[in-house]
């Protein structure tokens, strides 16, 4: 991916910056959809903004930080076409991409330092998505969100 949307809540706008500067690092470029303060305000804003841009193709991804990313994740897997994964670990961010085709990654915080959290995102930005046997799954996922009555 190069060019991805970050979004945050006031919880997350510190590790935000670190992380922006370590994916603008790497070249990629980064479209900030806030909070850009540790002003209170309520993650399901930055979660919209997000996943509005990875949905109308303004961007290949999406990156969320809350304090736990739970929150940011399940606002943002509302959305139609996202597939939003919360991570605390590597390995899964990367199954995500390979098996389920994630198309945003969320973390918290509040449960991951930067270390790990740089860790985690290196390892969702190299997965490719394998198809084959995943591609059923996924186009399964997908198939939900038509309406079903
Ligand atoms: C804010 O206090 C907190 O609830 C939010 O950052 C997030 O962890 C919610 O899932």
């Amino acid at each position: 991916m190069k060019k991805i949307a970050f979004g945050c809540d006031h919880v997350g706008f510190l590790l935000k910056a670190e992380i922006v500067a370590h994916l603008e690092d790497k070249g990629i470029e980064v479209i900030d959809k806030g909070t850009w303060s540790g002003e209170r305000t309520d993650y399901p804003l930055y979660a919209s903004a997000v996943a509005q841009a990875v949905v109308s193709g303004e961007v290949e991804g999406g990156i969320l930080i809350c304090g736990t990313g739970v929150g940011i994740s399940i606002t943002a897997n509302k959305f139609p076409g996202i597939r939003a994964v919360v991570c605390s670990e590597p390995y899964s961010a990367l199954l995500s991409r390979q098996h389920n085709n994630t198309n945003v990654l969320a973390f918290g915080s509040r449960v991951v330092g930067l270390d790990l959290a740089k860790m985690i995102v290196d390892a969702w930005l190299s997965g490719q998505f394998e198809g084959g046997r995943h591609q059923a799954r996924v186009e399964a996922i997908d198939a939900l969100e038509s309406p079903r009555i």
